[in-house]
C-alpha cells in the first residue's frame, strides 16, 4: 500500500505458522516471543498463522481465535515495533474436521468427504461464511493487523468452496471472496489470499486450470501460492525433497509469468536459496528456515534441517517445537 511500510525485494515474507502456543484460545507470551523474533527490519510482514474467525472450526485443538482481547493488540506491537507489517490469517474448516496425523492418506476415506461438505451449499449459507470472515477482519483489524490473509488453501472450507470441483456456487464464493478483499483494502489495509495451486488429487488437478484463472481474476495485494490439501499428502504443504521443491518452484514461477500484473509470493524451502533472480512481481515467502533461525535472512549457514520435530500435530504434540532450538 503507497501510504504503509513501502515494499522492498530484499524482504521477505514469514509465512503462517500454526504454533500452538495459547491459553484458552488467544495467544500467550510463547507466541508473541515466536513472532517477536521472526519480525525485524528484513522482513516485510510476519503472517501469524491458521487463527480461527468467529463461530469458526480450528484445524486442530490448539489454534487461536480472532477475537478484541489485548493479548491480539500485545502480538500487534510486538511485530509492528520490530519493523514488520503484523499480518493474520483467517480460517475456518467445518464441524467434524479432523486433520490426519500421518502425512499421506492411506485411504480414500481420509478424503472422500472433501466432495460432500459444500457441494450443494446454499448461497445463504455462504452469506453467513463470508460474513464471520468480514467480522474475523474486522477484529484483527481493531487489534492493530495490517494485512489481513485470508486461507483459502490446504482443504480448508474456503479453499472447497471457491472450486467447482468441491461446490456448485463456486462463482458465488468468488463474488463474495472478491467483495471482503475491496472492504479490507478500502480500510487501507493489505489483503492477501492463500490457495493450493495443486490439490494433490491428479483427476481434479487437470480439471482446475478455469478455477485457477477464476481465482488469479481477482485483486488482492498478493496472492500466495501454496500447493496441497491437509487430508490428502501434507508433504506437498511442506515440501522436502528435491523433485517436489523443483516442480513447486517451476510451477509457480510460470504462473507469476502467467499473471504478470499480480504479485505473488512463493515459497517451498526459501525456494533453495537460489532468490536472486526472482521475476518483477515475485515475493519471497519463508516458513520453516525462520522458524529453525530466527537469523536467517543474516545467515544462511543456519537452516531447517528437514527433520520433521516441528509437525507437532503429526507427532502428537500440542506446539511447535525444532530440533535446531
Ligand atoms: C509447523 C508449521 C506450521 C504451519 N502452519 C501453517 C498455517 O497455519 N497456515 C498455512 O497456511 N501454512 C502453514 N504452514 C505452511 C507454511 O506456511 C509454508 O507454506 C510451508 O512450510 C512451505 O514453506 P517453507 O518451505 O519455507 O517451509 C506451516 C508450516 C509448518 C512447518
Amino acid at each position: 500500500m503507497k501510504d504503509m511500510q513501502s515494499l522492498n525485494k530484499e524482504k521477505a515474507f514469514f509465512l503462517a505458522v500454526n504454533t500452538g502456543y495459547h491459553s484458552g484460545g488467544e495467544p500467550d507470551d510463547r507466541m508473541i516471543e515466536f513472532y517477536g523474533e521472526r519480525s525485524g527490519p528484513n522482513i516485510y510482514c510476519s503472517i501469524v498463522g491458521n487463527v480461527v474467525i468467529p463461530n469458526g472450526y480450528s484445524t486442530n485443538n490448539n489454534c487461536v481465535y480472532i477475537s478484541s482481547s489485548d493479548t491480539w493488540k500485545k502480538l500487534v506491537n510486538r511485530i509492528s515495533s520490530n519493523g514488520s507489517i503484523p499480518g493474520i490469517q483467517l480460517s475456518t474448516t467445518w464441524e467434524g474436521y479432523s486433520g490426519i496425523k500421518k502425512f499421506v492418506a492411506s485411504s480414500e476415506n481420509d478424503f472422500e468427504s472433501y466432495f460432500d461438505i459444500v457441494k450443494d451449499i446454499e448461497i445463504h449459507t455462504l452469506d453467513e461464511i463470508f460474513d464471520r470472515f468480514k467480522h474475523g477482519a474486522e477484529l484483527a483489524i481493531e487489534c492493530g493487523f495490517k494485512h489481513i490473509q485470508i486461507h483459502a488453501a490446504h482443504g480448508y472450507l474456503l479453499s472447497l468452496a471457491i472450486d467447482s470441483n468441491f461446490c456448485n456456487n463456486h462463482e458465488y464464493a468468488i463474488l463474495k471472496l472478491n467483495e471482503i478483499i475491496k472492504e479490507i483494502q478500502q480500510k487501507n489495509i493489505e489483503c492477501s489470499i492463500r490457495f493450493s495451486l495443486k490439490t494433490g488429487l491428479q483427476s481434479i488437478d487437470r480439471n482446475r486450470k478455469k478455477d485457477i484463472l477464476n481465482l488469479m481474476s481477482l485483486d488482492p495485494d498478493f496472492f500466495d501460492v501454496s500447493f496441497g490439501f491437509y487430508n490428502i499428502n501434507k508433504n506437498m504443504i511442506y515440501p522436502t525433497s528435491n523433485s517436489m521443491l523443483n516442480s513447486r518452484i517451476k510451477s509457480c514461477l510460470e504462473l507469476a509469468k502467467s499473471f504478470s500484473d499480480k504479485k505473488i509470493i512463493i515459497s517451498g524451502k526459501s525456494l533453495h536459496g537460489d532468490i536472486a533472480d526472482l521475476p518483477e512481481n515475485v515475493y519471497l515467502g519463508i516458513c520453516r528456515d525462520l522458524i529453525a533461525n530466527p537469523n536467517y535472512l543474516n545467515d544462511k549457514s543456519k537452516k531447517c534441517e528437514n527433520c520433521k520435530v516441528c509437525h507437532y500435530h503429526s507427532r502428537g504434540e500440542e506446539n511447535l517445537s525444532c530440533a535446531q532450538w
